[in-house]
């Protein structure tokens, strides 16, 4: 049994949403492959579970109760630490195999056990990237629910609610660092400031009322206006102090040919998102300023069994 779930790219909305704030978010035809297969203990890729660079398949495996022990293969077409969702990919497509080869591989149960995992192996998070990893397409991340709502998920006194979102069929350059950070530390960082200075906790807010406006600009294919605004973002997500130098290089590189770039996922290192129509030159510029840059599609298949 195999299943396969996609990476995903935050357009807008990243940190903000953790704490509530709305999100915009695309799974990218970049994907994670996972294969199952009944053996006579766990295994992973060969070697055990126990290994620090399995703690998703293992957070996974716990959370499916599977019955009999099962050697388990890896494969992801998602670079990992680079803000592309490889973690949310690897948890849900593990998850999608062990439920596929019990039966039934249902998406909302899939992005409620993966955010679990993804919440126990790294702390504090939105569902922003399991979601999206189990629904495939674009999705909105709101507080209230609203009209194409797919599901809720919720979190101590935190909930989000996740809808459909639709966009136009867009191309993005990924420019990553090359620079892998941990997330957590990420957002626990965001999380103090914004509880010790009120300028950042409007800052947080600002990105949410950005996530709306981008989203419309992009429905009604104002790409200056997305552009501007995913150039906002990345001038207070740098500000709330998730910023690297070289992710300020990558952006720089692109803009000349792009309508607007930002940082996207948890940042101090991790991947640029450019919006542009001339991909070609982008990814030339952001290969000259020394990072590696490739061309990336929203994807709309979710979890999906493999034959
Ligand atoms: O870099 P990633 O893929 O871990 O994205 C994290 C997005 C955050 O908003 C920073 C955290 C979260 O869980 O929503």
């Amino acid at each position: 049994m195999a299943a396969s779930a996609p990476g995903k790219l935050i357009l807008f909305g990243e940190h903000a949403v953790v704490f509530g704030e709305p999100a915009l978010c695309t799974a990218i035809n970049l994907r994670a492959e996972v294969f199952v297969r009944p053996y006579k203990e766990w295994r992973a890729d060969g070697g055990a579970l126990d290994e620090p660079r399995y703690r998703d398949v293992k957070g996974a495996v716990e959370k499916a109760k599977a019955r009999a022990p099962m050697w388990v293969e890896v494969r992801a077409m998602v670079p990992s630490g680079a803000g592309l969702g490889s973690s949310a990919a690897v948890t849900v497509a593990t998850l999608g195999a062990l439920h596929g080869i019990a039966g039934g591989l249902d998406p909302p149960t899939i992005a409620r056990e993966a955010f679990e995992v993804e919440h126990e192996v790294q702390g504090r998070a939105s569902p922003i990237d399991t979601s999206t990893a189990a629904a495939g397409g674009a999705l909105l991340v709101l507080r209230e629910p609203r009209e194409d709502l797919l599901w809720t998920i919720e979190r101590d006194t935190r909930r989000w609610c996740l809808h459909r979102a639709r966009l136009p069929d867009l191309e993005f350059v990924i420019g990553n660092t090359g620079i892998s950070a941990a997330t957590g530390p990420l957002v626990a960082k965001v999380k103090d400031r914004v509880e010790r200075d009120p300028r950042a906790a409007d800052m947080v807010r600002e990105i949410g009322r950005i996530t709306l406006e981008g989203l419309a600009a992009l429905q009604r294919r104002d790409l200056v206006q997305a552009g501007r605004l995913m150039d906002r973002d990345h001038a207070l997500l740098t500000e709330l102090g998730v910023g690297h130098e070289m992710l300020d290089r990558l952006v720089a590189a692109a803009r000349p040919s792009s309508y607007g770039a930002k940082l996207t996922g948890a940042g101090g290192g991790g991947s640029i998102v450019a919006l542009t129509d001339r991909p070609d030159e982008t990814v030339g510029a952001i290969r000259a300023a020394g990072g590696k840059a490739f061309v990336v599609r929203p994807d709309s298949a979710g979890v999906t069994k493999q034959p």
